[in-house]
């Protein structure tokens, strides 16, 4: 979710406010995935880097996941949305992490969209974490994909199929870096509190019309088949309605 600095400094706002503006946007994107029957949605709020920008913005994205948990409790229970945080808590402020945790153990069974937000996440510090987390409970053994991938903070959100960035640079940021490594990318330059359901909608479309072969010679296209058929269903209810 990048961007938010910079739409803010163009309007001649504080860095801050374009955080405030963006977490806006966070709950237009959960409704659209979980409207489309998307498997899971992993957004990223603050890399383990971010600990270095200025306390009053690190704070205020503190305050802002803590407001998102108040705010969209109901709505995530309704909808039975699995909601989870990855990353080092550390540092986090209490409060803060008792909603985590009882939102976490409240929809831990639940059957629909996974949506987990990063926070002080490090994809490195993740793959380290998982390896030794396993070295502890295997001493002397070598370690599998099969293993690392059980010891990863959230082993059942999967690997990514698709992965977007807002804010125009074509990077990865130490997002993820595990599970990426077969999904397709995305780049737009719409910084992310300009982005909208519409532009998401747009894009899993396009990238749904993607060959993913996984090295192989062609892949079979089911699950991209069926969220560019929601997205078809969509946009003929939507048609229809006007
Ligand atoms: C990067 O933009 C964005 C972040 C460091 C924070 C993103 C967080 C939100 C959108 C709000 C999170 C919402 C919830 C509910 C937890 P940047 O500040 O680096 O932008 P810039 O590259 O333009 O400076």
């Amino acid at each position: 979710m990048d961007g938010n600095g910079r739409w803010a400094k163009s309007r001649y706002h504080s860095r801050i406010w374009g955080h405030i503006r963006g977490a806006s946007v966070v709950s237009e994107i959960v409704e659209e995935a979980d409207d489309l029957g998307l498997n899971a949605l992993t957004l990223y709020a603050f890399s383990s880097e971010n600990w270095s920008r200025p306390i009053l913005e690190v704070t205020t994205l503190f305050n802002i996941l803590k407001k998102f948990l108040k705010r969209e409790r109901t709505r995530i229970l309704r909808n039975d949305i699995r909601f989870k945080v990855i990353g080092d808590l550390k540092g986090l402020p209490r409060d803060t992490l008792a909603l985590i945790h009882n939102l976490e153990e409240e929809t831990k069974n639940a059957q629909g969209l996974k949506l987990t937000f990063a926070f002080g996440y490090s994809g490195k510090n993740e793959i380290v974490t998982a390896v030794n987390k396993f070295i502890a409970a295997n001493p002397g053994k070598e370690i599998s994909e099969e293993d690392l991938e059980s010891n990863l903070y959230y082993p059942d959100a999967g690997n990514v199929d698709l992965l977007i960035r807002t804010g125009g640079d074509q990077r990865v940021s130490n997002f993820l870096l595990w599970q990426i490594a077969y999904s397709e990318f995305f780049f737009t330059q719409t910084k992310w509190p300009d982005f909208t359901d519409d532009e998401f909608r747009g894009i899993l479309y396009q990238v749904s019309g993607r060959e993913r072969r996984f090295g192989n010679v062609s892949a079979p296209l089911s699950y991209e088949a069926n969220v560019k058929a929601a997205i078809d269903n969509k946009e003929r209810v939507i048609s229809h309605e006007l």
